[in-house]
């Protein structure tokens, strides 16, 4: 089943109203968050609306005109296929919505209000949620868990004119997974918490809480999304190349992985500046490359891994230095395999020489 989703812009006139007059959404109950903009159409789809019938839009008994953040709007559609009908249509917006404007909208037709001919009642309710941000502790406790409230004001759960249900889901990839009771998580249905089990690193994230209102009902079911609760950790370097070893003229490849979230960028330095992009040297993300070495690019590499949501940095530190004679003369390590394969392919030449040697004899 698919309920009304706030966030979902309206296509207006793919509709088919069996009624002469409707709002849109076309919802008994509609939910919105506070600070966010309302908007409502009124649509009268008459036979013989004709330039006598108005549409009004109406509040607690007060006429809504243009004013305090509201936008008013009409349109007149001529049906094309059928002179007689006429599609009036009737927005209006009001932006930074709050508590005082819950309540049931009116829209009417007619001429005025003691005359009205129909009217059409939408129940605009307002929540807010309780925005939050947490923390992965550094150090796990053995039975450490990490609360997530889903504080929405405005919905009372005793109140009997509305059912709700609440789910949770984890945004990852721009996509919300729902979760459920499993070892990681456990979900109170009444307190509205969702607890996360021995939080790690890899926990770190933006949870949201969805309520889901009248789901049995298919005319006022909705879906509304809380802003995500970001679930914090600090940046650190998760990998990172050794010390390297090089010659002149090679290019040098040093990584570094990271982890956190928000997700931590990298800086890299040597001997405690800066690294700045050139045509040789190019600081990325996860990599720096350092093209054609010379004698100056020797000496200690850091990538730094931050985030300006924390003060807190992760570094690691990488040397490089040139290969030099002394290493080759004494015997270094590659140097003593090097001489050992020239040695056997010698003495293998020498045994091939002596074969055709008696051959030929
Ligand atoms: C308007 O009403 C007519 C007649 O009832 C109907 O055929 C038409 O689909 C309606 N149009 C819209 C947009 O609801
Ligand atoms: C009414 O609102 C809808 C959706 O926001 C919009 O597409 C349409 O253009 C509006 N009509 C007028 C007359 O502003
Ligand atoms: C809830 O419903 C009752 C009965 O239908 C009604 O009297 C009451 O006004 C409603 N409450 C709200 C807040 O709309
Ligand atoms: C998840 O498990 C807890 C306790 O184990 C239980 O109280 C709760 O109702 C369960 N939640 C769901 C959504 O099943
Ligand atoms: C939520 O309710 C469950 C049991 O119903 C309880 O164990 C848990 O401590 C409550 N959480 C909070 C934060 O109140
Ligand atoms: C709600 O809509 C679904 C399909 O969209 C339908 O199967 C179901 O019967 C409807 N329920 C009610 C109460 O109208
Ligand atoms: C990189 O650029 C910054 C600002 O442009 C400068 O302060 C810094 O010294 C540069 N670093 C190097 C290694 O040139
Ligand atoms: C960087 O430091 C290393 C040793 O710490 C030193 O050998 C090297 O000369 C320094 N490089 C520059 C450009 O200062
Ligand atoms: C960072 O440190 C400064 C001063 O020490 C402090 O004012 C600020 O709140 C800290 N910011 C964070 C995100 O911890």
């Amino acid at each position: 089943m698919n309920c009304f989703l706030v966030s979902i812009i309206l296509p207006y006139f793919i509709f088919s109203f069996g009624k002469e007059l409707a709002i849109l959404p076309s919802l008994k109950q509609y939910w919105i968050i506070k600070g966010s903009t309302l908007k409502l159409a009124c649509i009268h789809n008459g036979t013989q609306a004709s330039q006598e019938h108005s549409l009004s839009f109406w509040k607690s008994n007060t006429h809504i005109i243009v004013s305090n953040g509201v936008t008013v709007n009409t349109i007149a559609i001529s049906h094309p296929h059928d002179a007689r009908l006429t599609i009036r249509t009737l927005n209006i917006t009001k932006s930074d919505v709050q508590f005082s404007d819950g309540g049931p909208w009116k829209c009417i037709l007619g001429q005025n209000i003691g005359n009205f001919k129909e009217e059409a009642v939408i129940d605009v309710r307002v929540l807010e949620f309780q925005s939050a941000e947490y923390d992965i502790p550094d150090i796990l406790l053995e039975d450490n868990k990490l609360i997530v409230h889903c504080n929405a004001f405005g919905v009372n759960p005793t109140d009997t004119n509305y059912t709700f249900t609440t789910e949770w889901r984890k945004v990852s990839e721009g996509k919300d997974q729902v979760l459920g009771n499993s070892s990681k998580y456990t979900i109170f249905t009444a307190n509205r918490t969702l607890e996360i089990v021995k939080p790690l690193r890899e926990d770190a994230g933006d949870y949201r809480c969805v309520l889901i209102f009248n789901k049995e009902d298919n005319s006022s079911c909705q879906e509304v999304r809380s802003q995500p609760f970001n679930v914090k950790a600090v940046p650190k370097i998760e990998t990172h190349d050794k010390d390297k070893n090089m010659y002149l003229g090679e290019t040098l490849e040093l990584r570094c992985t990271t982890s956190g979230f928000p997700k931590p960028s990298i800086t890299w330095m040597k001997n405690g500046t800066a690294l700045n992009q050139t045509e040789r040297i190019h600081p990325k993300e996860d990599k720096l490359v350092i093209y054609n070495l010379r004698f100056d690019d020797e000496g200690d590499y850091q990538c730094v891994a931050s985030h300006p949501q924390f003060n807190s940095t992760d570094r690691a530190k990488m040397r490089v230095k040139f290969r030099d004679i002394k290493e080759v003369l004494s015997g270094g390590k590659g140097y003593i395999q090097v001489y050992l394969w020239t040695y056997i392919l010698f003495l293998l030449s020498m045994l091939q020489c002596g074969l055709y040697a008696e051959l030929m004899l």
